[in-house]
């Protein structure tokens, strides 16, 4: 099953928000409503979220070709979530080829490219999973025990159109007989880990066991994991690193205990505008998300209870970086390179000029 598909003029998805609970699809037929299933997290993980932006441009040529429609439609879809870089790369690359064509074959050619990016994210998936189970492969010849592996957030199928970037070497492993284990945080506070992951997991068998993020660092310093492996909303030119909030703890008690710590990094997830992890801008969402929890009670009913005194204010920023001296690899669709400007470049020579310090691009 995929996570997003065109449905007769209109676009399916699955709806996260009512996931491990109910497998719920939903329909969106504008723009405005693909705009709010992304910033609503109903579509999640920036893989997901550049495809989700293509449909919904797609539909905007469908109800209105002209270009300050389209214009505004991308404006729209650009505001919804600041750091995946793959929500501007989709929006940028359908407006350059919708503008270029004539108002009349636009609503075609929306559909068309839309479909191209989400099937090129499920190779570029596909790949990057091919690469990272060598490693796998390896590490279960050499130990003659299941390979345990840790994770963050969801960077599964579900953030992806299919296959997953950090998961997808994990699947691959355990489809041809690898034997792995998961190790997955729960990633306060939307809880991605413990609804999302293990929600994946358990559906295609894959042994897991789910721990509080902050089980995460003991467990790497005790011997327990063998490979830490993540994803990434944005990736500088020079490899730094932003996902989800808890990937830098996660990054540093990796290096502190000796475990590799892997990046799944598709190439729409690089930013070769930008250098540094600090100019990547970083989403702060909902303090409710974080003085509140949400689930689903035994008889079925959704709930968000109140976990803090009511007057107590709460941070919540949604990613956060880390500095490529952490990450012992980045694992891309063209192979593993190292976490640096070099390393990058010599994966995709084509990028190594364009990647110069800018500010991130605006509609
Ligand atoms: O806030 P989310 O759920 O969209 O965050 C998702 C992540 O942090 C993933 O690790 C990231 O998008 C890479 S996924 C393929």
């Amino acid at each position: 099953m995929r996570t997003i598909w065109p449905a007769g003029g209109a676009v399916e998805i699955i709806d996260q928000t009512r996931l491990p609970f109910e497998l719920s699809i939903r329909r969106l037929e504008t723009p405005e409503k693909v705009a709010e299933a992304i910033a609503a997290m109903r579509v999640r993980g920036a893989p997901l979220i550049g495809a989700a932006a293509a449909y919904g441009l797609a539909l905007a040529a469908r109800c209105d070709p002209s270009r300050p429609a389209l214009e505004k439609a991308a404006a729209l879809l650009f505001a919804t979530r600041p750091t995946a870089v793959n929500l501007g790369w989709a929006l940028e690359r359908m407006m350059a080829a919708l503008l270029s064509a004539r108002e009349e074959e636009r609503a075609l050619l929306g559909f068309r490219l839309a479909g191209e990016i989400a099937e090129e994210d499920v190779a570029i998936n596909r790949a990057i999973g091919a690469h990272g189970l060598a490693l796998f492969e390896k590490a279960f010849a050499e130990k003659g025990r299941p390979v345990e592996i840790l994770t963050h957030c969801n960077a599964g199928w579900l953030a992806t159109v299919d296959w997953g970037t950090a998961l997808a070497p994990v699947y691959r492993a355990f489809d041809v007989g690898i034997k792995v284990h998961v190790w997955v945080g729960e990633t306060r506070p939307r809880n991605q880990g413990a609804s999302l992951t293990a929600w994946e997991l358990a559906r295609h068998g894959v042994p897991f066991t789910l721990l509080v993020d902050s089980a995460a660092g003991p467990l790497m310093r005790e011997g327990r994991v063998d490979f830490a492996i993540v994803g990434t909303d944005r990736t500088t030119a020079e490899g730094e690193v932003a996902n989800k909030i808890g990937t830098y703890m996660m990054a540093l008690a990796a290096r502190d205990s000796g475990v590799p710590f892997y990046v799944a990094l598709p190439s729409p997830s690089i930013d070769w505008a930008l250098a540094k992890g600090a100019s990547i801008p970083i989403e702060c969402r909902d303090a409710r998300e974080v003085t509140h929890i949400e689930g689903w009670s035994e008889d079925g009913r959704r709930l968000r209870l109140r976990l803090s005194p009511e007057e107590s204010p709460a941070f919540n920023p949604a990613f956060d970086v880390t500095p490529a001296r952490l990450v012992t690899a980045l694992i891309t669709e063209r192979g593993l390179c190292a976490a640096s400007r070099e390393g990058l470049a010599g994966l995709f020579p084509e990028h190594a000029a364009s990647a110069r310090e800018e500010a991130a691009g605006t509609f």
